[in-house]
C-alpha cells in the first residue's frame, strides 16, 4: 500500500508535537491517513509496512482510545506490539522514567509510544533512546495524534481549513488537546476561538494568536466547528469552577447553546466525555451534528499513518545495529 521506500514524511524521525511540524508534513500525514481509512473499511486489513519491526506502548497515564488504536495500528501494519503494563512494572518500585525507557530501548524496539503526566517527557526520552518516539500526550503540553485525527475528521467533512472558525471550549488551561489543536488549526489557515471561564484559560492565552471569549453563547456566534473539552480534574491543583452543575449551566453544550453557532455547525470531543458536565447527551449522541465516533475511526487511520511515516525513516538493516 504505502511502500516503505516512499519519501520520508517526518523529518525529525519522531513525532513529539504539532508545534514542530511543517504544513507539508501535516498535509502528507493527512493524505496518507486517507489510504488507511479505506484499508480499515475493507475486509482484509493487514499490511506489511512494519513487518519485523517492534512497537512498544509505554503509558504512564490511563487511556482507552490512544493506547488501543496504537496497538491496533501496529498490528494491522504487521509489527510486534508490546503494551507495557506500567502499573505492574518496576516503576512501582521507584524506577524512573528514563531508566524504564532505556531498559526497554536495550530490547531494540523501533518505535516507542509514550504517554506521561509531565510536559516534555516524550522529548526528553527522544534524547535518551535510539528508536523513534511518538508523544501520546505529555502533561498539558501536546497530544499531536489527537490534533491530527481531529484535522482529518474536519478535512473529510469540510474539505479545507481555510476560513473555518473553530471554537475550542472548556478546560483549555489543562488541555494538551487544545494546545496541539491551536497549533495545527492555525498553521492550516483556520481561525480559532477559545471559549472558557477566565479560570480555565491558559495564562499565555493572549499570546497564542487566537480569539478569546468568556461567554459561551456569544462565543459560539459564527462558529463552524464546536470542539468540547473535558474538565481535566487530574491536572487541577484546586477549585477552578464553583460546581459541575453551575459549569454545565454556563459552559455545557446543549441544544440551546449549539443553536448560537452557525447553522449546520458540527460538534467534536476528543473523549473521554463527562455527559452532563461539558456536553449534553442529546448533542453527543446526535449523529447529524456529533463527529465523536468518526473521530475515533480517524484516530486509528492517523496512528497507522504516523507509524508508516516513521517506518520510512528507519534503516533497512535496523536502526539499532551496532
Ligand atoms: N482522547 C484521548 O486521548 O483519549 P484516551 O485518554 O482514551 O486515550
Amino acid at each position: 500500500m504505502s511502500g516503505a521506500a516512499d519519501e520520508p514524511i517526518l523529518q525529525t524521525g519522531h513525532l513529539l508535537g504539532i508545534d514542530a511540524l511543517s504544513v507539508p508534513e501535516i498535509e502528507s500525514l493527512l493524505t496518507l491517513a486517507e489510504r488507511y481509512v479505506a484499508l480499515n473499511r475493507a475486509p482484509e486489513k493487514k499490511q506489511n509496512v512494519l513487518r519485523g519491526r517492534t512497537l512498544i506502548n509505554l503509558f504512564f497515564e490511563s487511556s482507552t482510545r490512544t493506547q488501543s488504536s496504537f496497538e491496533l495500528a501496529g498490528k494491522r501494519l504487521g509489527a510486534d506490539v508490546l503494551n507495557m503494563a506500567v502499573k505492574n512494572s518496576s516503576v512501582s518500585k521507584g524506577e524512573t522514567l528514563i531508566d524504564t525507557a532505556t531498559t526497554l530501548n536495550a530490547m531494540r524496539p523501533d518505535i516507542l509510544v509514550v504517554r506521561h503526566q509531565d510536559s516534555g517527557a516524550a522529548e526528553l526520552l527522544s534524547r535518551k533512546v535510539d528508536c523513534c518516539v511518538v508523544n501520546a500526550g505529555d502533561g498539558a503540553h501536546e497530544h499531536p495524534t489527537q490534533a491530527l485525527l481531529d484535522a482529518l475528521t474536519i478535512k473529510r467533512r469540510r474539505g479545507s481549513f481555510e476560513g473555518l472558525l473553530v471554537a475550542i471550549c472548556g478546560d483549555i488551561a489543562h488541555s494538551r488537546v487544545a494546545r496541539s489543536n491551536i497549533h495545527l488549526l492555525s498553521k492550516m489557515g483556520a481561525r480559532v476561538r477559545l471559549i472558557a471561564p477566565r479560570t480555565l484559560l491558559p495564562a499565555d492565552a493572549d499570546r497564542l494568536g487566537v480569539e478569546i471569549s468568556t461567554d459561551m453563547r456569544k462565543g459560539l456566534e459564527g462558529v463552524d466547528i464546536v470542539m468540547m473539552l473535558r474538565l481535566q480534574l487530574e491536572r487541577m491543583g484546586g477549585a477552578f469552577i464553583p460546581s459541575a452543575r453551575e459549569y454545565f449551566h454556563f459552559y455545557g453544550l446543549d441544544r440551546e447553546k449549539l443553536n448560537c453557532a452557525k447553522p449546520g455547525a458540527l460538534v467534536m470531543h476528543p473523549g473521554p466525555m463527562n455527559r452532563g458536565v461539558e456536553i449534553d447527551s442529546d448533542i453527543a449522541d446526535d449523529v447529524e451534528v456529533s463527529l465523536i465516533r468518526e473521530q475515533v475511526e480517524m484516530g486509528l487511520a492517523i496512528r497507522m499513518a504516523v507509524l508508516d511515516a516513521l517506518a520510512r525513516g528507519l534503516p533497512r538493516e535496523g536502526r539499532n545495529a551496532a
